[in-house]
């Protein structure tokens, strides 16, 4: 079982930006943690600041080498149409993914022009919502 997990701008520096808000994991932290958790998955981690970094992460989903992708696509999720489309293309499930509760912050957070095009969106609940992912992408529907 082959999971991706595709993590956007600013998030390589999770853990000392906006502790309050992101908590006091680093990306490093997180990552081990779901190898740790989840022994029987082969992970394949990404992080990419810009977004064409992202856009070809998501593409090596294209030829159905993994189960599904968990993806934090960071700001992008308010406006990357290309990011969307990019998702759009692929045949196994996405789910994406926030840290903070988008929904209990700005108003440009409110909306992700990629929401529509995943199979759903867990927000707010910290590193606890890579794990929820990872729990669908088990099992799925
Ligand atoms: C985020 C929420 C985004 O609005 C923000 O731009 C991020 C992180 C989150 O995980 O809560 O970079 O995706």
């Amino acid at each position: 079982m082959r999971i991706l997990v595709i993590n956007g701008p600013n998030l390589d520096v999770l853990g000392a930006r906006e502790p309050q808000v992101y908590g006091t994991m680093s990306l490093w932290d997180i990552e081990n943690r779901l190898k740790q958790r989840y022994a029987r998955v082969t992970f394949e981690f990404y992080q990419s600041n810009s977004e064409g970094g992202m856009i070809d992460a998501l593409h090596k989903a294209m030829d159905g080498s993994v189960t599904g992708v968990v993806l934090n696509p960071g700001a992008y999720a308010h406006y990357s149409y290309a990011v969307r489309d990019a998702v759009s293309s692929l045949k196994v499930p996405v789910v994406e993914v926030h840290l903070s509760n988008v929904y209990a912050r700005e108003e440009f957070r409110r909306q992700s022009v990629i929401a529509p095009v995943c199979k759903g969106v867990i927000a707010g609940f910290a590193v606890r919502g890579y794990e929820m992912a990872i729990d669908y992408l088990l099992q799925q529907d």
